[in-house]
Order: C-alpha cells, then structure tokens, then sequence
C-alpha cells in the first residue's frame, strides 16, 4: 500500500532515484537500489549528515564496523530475547499477520462505524500491552475474544500468538550446520560502536563526554514492509552514541535534540513538516530510558525519520557483564571511575532521503502546464548545473563544454543538447538540479550566459568567468 507515496515513487522510477530490488524478476519486497541520481542525493545526505557530526564536533570522531559481529553481541544487546513482533497466523489461508496490528486495524473499523467508546476502550487495552514484544497471550485474548477475522480470508481461525525475531540469521564458515555457528546481520549499527568503545577511548586521544559517529547497513525482517523506502528489509543508518557521564545525561538528551532538529532544517525541511515527539514511558525500547523522535509529515503522515534516545548505561554494561571486559571510564581530573550514560542520535538514511524527495516535491502550474519540480536544498541536489547549448551548432557547443570541463572539477555537471531549451529545463526540474547554464549566440561575442534558477525560474545573464561564483554562493544559501 504505496497510497499517497504515489508520485514519489513513479518520480523515483523515471527519472532514476529508487528502483525495486531484483525488478526483472518481479521485485524483492522491501528492497530498493539507488539509480544514478538517487546514489548521488544519498551520498550528498549522508555527507551533510557526517560533516555536522565529524568535522563540526572536535569531540566525534567516525568508525567503520563490519556488518557481522560475534554472536554474544546479540545476546547482551537484548536483541536475540527482545527484538520481536507479536505475529499470528490465519490457518486458512497461512497469511501471518502482526497481532497487535490487527487489532489496530479493527479499533479503526469500530471507528468508522461510530462506536468510539469501544473503540477507546479496546485502544487503551492495546496499549497497556504494548507493541514490539507485546505479551502475545494478552493480544491472543483480544483477537478472540473480539472475534477479529483475518483480512484476506475472512476466516477466524488463527494459530496462537507468537514471537518473530527480526533478526536475519545465517551460517557462519563452509563447514557449519547447526545452531551453533548461527550469526545474524546486525539490525542496527550502534552495537558496532559500542563494543568499540574502548579501542576508540585508547587511541583516539577522546575524553568523555565524547561520541562515535557511523553510517551503514543495516537488516530487519520487518513484518509490515510495504512503504517503498520507509520501511525496508535493508537499509541503511546514520547513528551517532555520545558517552557521558552518569548525572548529565538528560542535558545532553536535550541538547541533541535540539541539535538534530536543526540539522533537518539547515538541510533545507521546511519546518511546518518537521516535529519532535516525547515516547510514552510504556512504549520505550528494551534499552531506552527516554526517547524522542523527530517526525515529518510524509504522504502517509506523520512518521518517525530519527530517533534520540537516552541509552543509560544498558549497553556498556551488558558487554562488560557479557564478555568479561571492563567498560568503565576514569575520570583523571575528578579520580572517579564509572560505565557512562551513552544519548544516542539514529537516523535512517533512505528514509531520510525519501523525506529529502516528498518535502521537495512540487507540481507548479506554469503558462497553462504542471511543471513538476524538486526543490530540495542545492546541497543535496544530485546534479548541480545543467549545460546547455542553444542548438547543436559547433561554437555553441565548444563553449558549452569548455563551461563544463571548468566545473566538473568541482561540481555534478550534466551536459544536455536534445531538445527545446523548455523541454531540457523541464528534466532538470525534476531531477531537482538548481542551475542551468544557456550557451547562445549572443555570449559568444560577449563571453557570458544565461543562468536560470530551478525555483523561480529567473534568469540572469553573467559573465562566463564569474559563473562558478554564482553557482558557490548559491550552493551555500
Ligand atoms: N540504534 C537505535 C535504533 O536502531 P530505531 O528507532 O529502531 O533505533 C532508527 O531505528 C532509525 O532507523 C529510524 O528512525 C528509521 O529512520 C530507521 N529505520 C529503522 N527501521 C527501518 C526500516 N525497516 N527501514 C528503513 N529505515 C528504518
């Protein structure tokens, strides 16, 4: 169910942002791969995303860690006994549903049909239970008792509630065959920092508080999995663990949310799409002592794009309980040694971008047409200038590509001679390219171009050496 993802996503097709995995053979559900512009608008996000971390912060520094990790990880993470959905089956038709989904769904056609007190009543059941590692008898009960009947077949006649991990699992070495060699692909790129900790605390000349900042893969065997990046089976996070000292944890919770709201603006989100939203206590993750998220408004509503949580000391602690190795930090100036608080900032990379595609999207009536425009930030934009040649006439397109040799060393440049020049400021429209070069006759007697503006459309006539510095300074803005 893609509805009201709609135009992002065939805008995503045609133009070579985001294809379906695997599409010759029908797809992969939930799986994407980045076109030749997508793969250039991920890259400029995560960019952005790393140079306000790294570069920015004299105190965070980046890592890179492998995708498998020792199995014990997993286990003193809480991820093999807590990272589950409540799932039920539908005997008949062998449809897995999630539990607690279902009955969402039914409180919502008791909606519909006004009886909202039973509505509010079942809602607040539902909740008391919890979603993630929700207690399956009590979802079991309510999708009895109520008599939910599956979707698809109508029937009710359901298998009991069970827990489903969302971990991949896989077999490690040529040789293994059972349980014993099991290794999973990490679900989230946070306990690669964590037990990185310490080597990081020995060489990299860091004193708490200080952070760790990576980007990379991600898996999860999500359940509900049909919202094109939103939700994906592989994805990719931006996450940041900053160590603490017990007692300053809640300032510095504060304080990055703060900071990572305002990352989402300078990154050019309009802010009336972005909010920050408190978790309810009983809706907190295994690890989290508080936890915010900042939402944007999305077609399909109001979702998660980052997560802040207040990690305490859980996971540091469970590695030093796990693996026998001491997790602690000492203080020199103060003498005192203690395991820190770790405020986490997790941000998912694709949805991230798919935030990027539906706040820029626009269609414009223009001179009795739709222009369909991406007005993203320039920064993030994946061509930077478009070059044109009037027409395919040979000093035109010398130029024209001597303007392009010049900003290629610094810019993402397409050269474009089929077609109108509309037609050509149309594809670059929606490609979300902010620049367009214009070679005419004119220039070649005056040395200058027209330069036209992806927002307003305006276009300005400058002299051909000062053309980088118009590009530069509104790449900055
Ligand atoms: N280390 C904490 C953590 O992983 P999370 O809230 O489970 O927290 C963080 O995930 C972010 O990762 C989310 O805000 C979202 O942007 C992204 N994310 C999580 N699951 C995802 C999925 N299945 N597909 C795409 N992005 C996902």
């Amino acid at each position: 169910n893609l509805t009201g993802l709609d135009d992002i996503v065939s805008l995503s097709k045609s133009r070579g942002f985001i294809f379906q995995s695997s599409e010759v053979y029908g797809g992969l559900a939930a799986v994407y791969d980045y076109g030749p512009l997508g793969v250039e608008l991920k890259r400029n996000i995560q960019n952005t995303w790393w140079k306000a971390m790294t570069q920015a912060h004299d105190n965070i520094v980046g890592i890179d860690a492998a995708i498998f990790m020792h199995p014990k990880v997993w286990e003193a993470s809480g991820h093999v006994e807590g990272f589950n959905d409540p799932m039920i089956d539908d005997k008949q038709s062998k449809k897995r549903y999630r539990a607690d989904m279902l009955i969402e769904e039914y409180i919502q056609k008791l909606r519909d049909k006004g009886k909202a007190e039973k509505a509010d009543d079942l809602q607040q059941q539902l909740d008391t239970t919890g979603t993630r590692n929700g207690l399956c008898e009590d979802l079991y009960e309510i999708i009895m008792q109520e008599e939910i009947k599956a979707p698809d077949s109508g029937a009710f006649d359901w298998t009991e509630v069970r827990q489903f991990n969302l971990m991949f699992k896989t077999h490690y070495g040529a040789t293994s065959k059972d349980d014993e060699d099991a290794i999973y692909l990490r679900p989230e790129t946070a306990q690669g920092i964590f037990v990185n900790y310490k080597n990081v605390l020995d060489t990299a000349r860091v004193q708490v508080p200080f952070g760790i900042a990576q980007v990379g893969k991600a898996f999860r065997n999500e359940v509900v999995a049909r919202q094109f990046v939103f939700r994906m089976r592989e994805f990719e996070q931006m996450e940041m663990q900053y160590f603490v000292e017990p007692g300053t944890d809640e300032e510095t919770y504060n304080n990055w949310l703060n900071k990572r709201m305002e990352w989402h603006k300078s990154i050019g989100i309009r802010e009336e799409n972005l909010r920050a939203t408190p978790h309810p206590d009983d809706k907190l993750a295994h690890y989290a002592r508080a936890a915010a998220d900042i939402q944007f408004n999305f077609p399909i509503g109001w979702q998660e794009v980052e997560g802040i949580h207040n990690r305490t000391d859980f996971d540091l602690s469970r590695h030093q309980e796990y693996s026998g190795k001491k997790m602690e930090y000492f203080d020199q100036k103060e003498q005192k040694r203690y395991v820190p608080y770790v405020i986490e900032t997790s941000i998912g990379l694709d949805r991230c971008t798919l935030m990027v595609l539906c706040d820029a999207y626009r269609e414009e009536e223009v001179d009795g047409d739709t222009r369909v425009v991406l007005k993203m930030h320039p920064k993030l934009a994946p061509t930077k200038v478009g070059i044109f040649p009037l027409i395919k006439k040979p000093e035109l397109q010398e130029l024209a590509h001597k303007i392009e040799a010049d900003l290629q060393e610094e810019y993402t440049v397409l050269y474009d001679e089929s077609g109108s020049i509309g037609k050509r400021y149309r594809r670059q429209d929606e490609a979300g390219t902010p620049f367009c070069i214009t070679v005419d006759f004119d220039g070649l007697e005056d040395n200058t171009v027209t330069i036209r503006y992806r927002d307003d459309m305006k276009q300005d006539r400058v002299s051909v050496d000062k053309v980088d510095e118009v590009i530069r300074s509104g790449i900055k803005s």
